[in-house]
Formats: C-alpha cells, structure tokens, sequence
C-alpha cells in the first residue's frame, strides 16, 4: 500500500466506516438523474424486500440513497458501467488519473480527449482510461451531459467552468466501499436480461428514459437507441411478469397519455408528483412539472408520513 490515502481508506473499511454513507452519491451529473426526487421516491419504497433490482441505473441517486446490501445493477450505457467497475476495481488508481485530467484542464485537452473515441485506438484504452475519460468530460462538459452521436461518438462541447470539480475523492471512496461490502451485480445490458433470474419478494425500481410529452420533445441524450414506444411497452409487458411473479415494482416516467394509458390496469396505481426541471433546453430555467411514479400497490414502508404531507394519492 503506497499513499496516505489509501492507507486511510483501508482503515475506515476495516472499521466498517463507510456502512450507509452519506457520500456514496451520484458521481456523474446524468440526464434524467433522480437526486432532487429522493425524498418523494423514499416515500414509496416497500416495506420489505430481499434484492434491489435497477436495471436503469445511470448515476444511482435511488441505489446510493438505499444502500441496500443484496442489489443487481444495469444500464445499457457501457461507458457509465465500466466507471462503476472500475470504482469498485481500482478508485485509488482512478482517483489518480482523474486528478490528473484536472491539472491538464482546458479546452484544447477537453477535445484532445473527447476525441479519443474518434480514434481506432479508443479499443486499446484500459478501462481506467475509459473510466477517468467519461467522469473527466462529464465534469467539464457543457452542462454535464452525456451525448453521442449516431456513431457512438462524445459529442457534447467544452463547458469553459471556471473551477469545475472533476475528483471527489470521498464520494469515489465510498461508492467504492459500498460496491465492495454488500453484494452488488454490476451488469451492463438490456433492463429485461436484468432481472432474468429474479425472485419473489424482490424490489425493482425503473426508471427508464421518459416517454416524449409531445412528439417534438423528443430528447434522447443517453446513446444512439432511442427508447420509443415499443420500448415503453416492452417494459410494460415485463413490469406484468414481474407482478405475477410476486415482485415489488416500482415505475418513474412522463406523465404522457401513453404511459398513463399502459399502466391503467387495476394491478397499479399512477401517482402524480411533482419534479423540478429544466424547462428550456439550455437548462437555465428551472420549473415544476408533473411526473409519475407507478407501482403495483405494495406496501409501503412509509404510509405514516405519507398520510402526515398529504403526498400523493392515486392520480
Ligand atoms: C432516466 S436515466 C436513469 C437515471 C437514474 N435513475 C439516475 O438517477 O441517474 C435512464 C437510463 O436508461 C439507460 N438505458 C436506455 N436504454 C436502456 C435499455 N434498453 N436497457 C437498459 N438501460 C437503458 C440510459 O443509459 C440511462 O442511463
């Protein structure tokens, strides 16, 4: 063991110091990221379940907040599930690279490194390479999206922040204990290979790319599969498996017609809540809009205050 550091991560690990912590949290900015909902989500997490299941995981605001010990996690987005392996596998090399990236800032380095996925050698890079690209561009990128192109290609431009923070090293540290002490399955796939496997008495919690309110709002941002309507009733068709397996579900998405006319049979119930966004597509203006949270009428963990903040209701 080398630094300082590491050596006192190994001894908060040893003393379990890191059992639900406060800055195992999202370590990427992502579109559609649930962090501002938490305390609503919370709200409708059952009462008892043996495994968490999020086959849409992005940056993990619903797993960090649950910190739960059985989870299986999945995202279709092979950048964003090698950084969560590579935060499990090496945070302290990672840390490292990515304090590196930082003193090298600026915008000829942002597109130096951007690019590197234009090059035929983007293979060739290890993936704490690929790790420490993605968490880099995520922090100086405008407005901290992530976008590619048809080809698969980072396509978003520099974000010229004056001081962005790229490490974070106590939130890499603790994402890493967390992924470490409990039983997490980190897959990378389709969310319906997910949950291949699952048993009864189980929790999943999708939250998928939103269905478009209206068809020009028809913003994609995670990759090049555009999540359409067969997309949404697929999932559908899976969320019903699931009920008839015995498993708890639980369901964000738009309040579009389509969502609310899926969900409408008797075995769920749509909730209406309301989520602070962006409202213009610079991400400037921020306002209130209403979302839903579908679930297959579980029982919840926290009807009390539920019942005392008047929150929710069927919609
Ligand atoms: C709304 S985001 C999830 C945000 C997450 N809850 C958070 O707090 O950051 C939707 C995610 O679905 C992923 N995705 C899109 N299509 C998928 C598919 N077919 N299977 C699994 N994941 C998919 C995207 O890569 C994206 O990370």
């Amino acid at each position: 063991m080398s630094n300082p550091q590491e050596k006192q991560h190994s001894t908060l690990l040893r003393k379990n110091a890191y059992r639900k912590s406060p800055f195992a949290q999202p370590f990427l900015k992502w579109a559609g990221g649930k962090r501002q909902l938490i305390s609503t989500i919370e709200q409708y997490l059952p009462t008892r379940f043996t495994t968490y299941y999020e086959p849409f995981v992005g940056a993990g605001a619903v797993l960090f907040a649950l910190q739960h010990k059985r989870c299986v996690i999945n995202d279709a987005n092979l950048e964003l599930i090698n950084s969560y392996r590579v935060i499990k596998e090496q945070p302290h090399e990672l840390l490292a690279l990515c304090k590196e990236y930082k003193q090298k800032n600026s915008k000829e380095f942002y597109y130096q490194v951007r690019g590197l996925d234009r090059a035929g050698s983007f293979k060739s890079l290890s993936p704490l390479e690929r790790a420490s690209r993605i968490i880099y561009l995520n922090k100086t990128c405008f407005n901290g999206l992530f976008r590619v192109n048809s080809s698969g290609q980072f396509n978003v431009p520099y974000g010229d922040y004056l001081n962005p923070r790229i490490v974070d090293e106590a939130v890499i540290l603790a994402i890493s204990a967390f992924l470490n002490q409990n039983e997490v399955k980190i897959l990378s796939g389709d969310f319906a290979d997910s949950v291949l496997g699952i048993r009864k008495g189980s929790f999943v919690y999708f939250d998928p790319p939103y269905h478009p309110i209206s068809d020009t709002s028809s913003f994609t941002g995670y990759d090049m599969n555009r999540f359409g309507a067969d997309e949404q009733r697929r999932l559908k068709e899976l969320c019903d498996k699931l009920t008839d397996k015995g498993c708890k579900v639980l369901l964000s998405n738009s309040n579009a017609s389509l969502i609310r006319e899926l969900y409408s049979d008797s075995r769920y119930e749509i909730v209406e809540i309301q989520a602070a966004r962006a409202i213009n597509s610079v991400g400037s203006k921020r306002g209130k809009i209403t979302e839903l949270l579908i679930h297959n009428r579980y029982e919840f963990k926290d009807v009390g205050r539920k019942k005392q903040f008047g929150m929710g209701g069927p919609a």
